[in-house]
């Protein structure tokens, strides 16, 4: 696997875990989900991996080297990328500026970078001079999602990219997923939307409660009824 996570315990503060423990991988070239009702700690979880929240407990490796406890940039630079579930783009800048800013964040030659963005997100390069808050809920997300991207992710973790998008723009998002996973990259995906993750997944990870309920291929979930059971807080 190219990023596991093993036995994680963490929270937003030490003494009041919300994640008791929780295990997830994911391999190159793989897109995984990680499902679960409101509340379950995916977002913890994927937060937790970028870096951005301490651990009390567990292992994360990346490529078998020890990445837990590494602050978020130098994750970054370890090839670990992550789009928040909100607030990921800033509204005053242009999405020309967005994008130079998570460049940035990288040292060396971005210019090249910017623009296989805009050949990836063709109504981002249509919009390159207009502020964040000008684009419409899809083109945001396409946003954030080019943010994550420009720094050339191994690994790129989404926090909901589909929240609150038209079924189109969804369905766009969702092809770009696959198609960079063709291209290698090891995708985590959380998703509110259970049916459609498991559609673009190759396998998925329930989660409730802020521990590991179900785990295995998305075509196994898919048929499995303990997976509505979860949602529903019968199991
Ligand atoms: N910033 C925070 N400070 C303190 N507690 C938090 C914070 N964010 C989330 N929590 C708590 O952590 C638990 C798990 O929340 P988390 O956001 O990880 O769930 P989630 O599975 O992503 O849910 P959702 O599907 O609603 O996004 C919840 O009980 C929540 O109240
Ligand atoms: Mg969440």
């Amino acid at each position: 696997m190219l990023l596991s996570a093993i036995d994680v315990i963490a929270g937003y503060q030490p003494d009041l875990p919300i994640l008791h423990g929780v295990s997830v991988d994911v391999a190159k070239g793989e897109i995984v989900a990680i499902l679960g009702p409101n509340g379950a700690g995916k977002s913890t979880l994927i937060k937790a991996i970028a870096g951005l929240l301490p651990l009390t407990g567990g292992r994360i490796t990346l490529a078998g080297q020890s990445i837990g406890g590494l602050p978020a940039h130098r994750l970054l630079h370890a090839g670990v990328s992550y789009v928040p579930q909100i607030g990921n783009v800033f509204t005053t800048l242009t999405v020309h500026e967005n994008l130079r800013v998570a460049a940035h964040t990288l040292s060396g030659r971005y210019a090249d970078r910017l623009e296989r963005m805009y050949a990836l997100f063709p109504d981002l390069a249509a919009k390159r001079r207009q502020p964040g808050r000008q684009l419409s809920g899809g083109q945001r997300q396409m946003l954030a999602f080019a943010k994550a991207l420009v720094t050339e992710p191994s690994v790129l973790m989404l926090d909901e990219p589909s929240a609150g998008l038209a079924p189109k723009a969804a369905e766009t998002i969702f092809e770009k997923v696959r198609e960079l996973a063709q291209g290698g990259v090891a995708v985590l995906l959380v998703e509110q939307n259970v049916k459609s993750a498991l559609r673009f997944s190759d396998r998925a990870f329930v989660l409730a409660e802020g521990r590991n309920r179900l785990a295995g291929t998305a075509d196994s979930l898919r048929a499995d009824p303990a997976v509505a059971d979860i949602y529903l807080g019968k199991r």
